[in-house]
């Protein structure tokens, strides 16, 4: 992972208030927000949103990446397609921390839909703040990206 403390920000148009929030929130901690939008409420397509996003984790060019959309499951999806993606959808702070620790998660998809303002900051906190414990998930975490090939 390249720690150049960098997030890329997406979402489909369900979620671009909540994505702007949180852009704002990451970056009073001190992280770059790279928010690609969409900007305007348009209905849109969250596969391509959930694409450009992870393409921009897995290229290196940001560290981590933040994606929205109505449940959070299709744009994580998307983004799963992408070889290096490591994307887990949270709706509760435990597992936000979780797939850091244990999966050694590149990317976080939250659900507009499911959860409130409040919920989402904390789990990206929880995400942000956790880190990957290696060992015995380290070797788990490889066979995963063993499949991409
Ligand atoms: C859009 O209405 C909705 O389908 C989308 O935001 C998302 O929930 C898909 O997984």
């Amino acid at each position: 992972m390249t720690a150049n403390k960098r997030i890329v920000l997406s979402s489909d148009h369900a979620a671009i208030e909540l994505r702007q929030t949180i852009a704002n929130h990451i970056a009073a901690l001190g992280w770059e927000a790279v928010d690609i939008g969409p900007t305007t409420p348009e209905s849109t397509h969250y596969p391509k949103h959930g694409a450009a996003a992870a393409q921009r984790v897995a290229s290196g060019d940001c560290q981590l990446g933040i994606i929205l959309c109505g449940t959070g499951q299709g744009i994580m999806m998307a983004a799963n397609k992408v070889k290096g993606i490591r994307c887990g959808v949270c709706t509760d702070t435990f597992s936000a921390r979780m797939i850091r620790q244990h999966n050694d998660a590149n990317m976080l998809s939250i659900g507009v839909r499911v959860v409130g303002e409040g919920v989402a900051l904390d789990i990206v906190d929880a995400f942000l703040n956790a880190q990957f414990e290696g060992d015995r998930h380290a070797l788990r975490v490889d066979m995963i990206t063993e499949m991409e090939d």
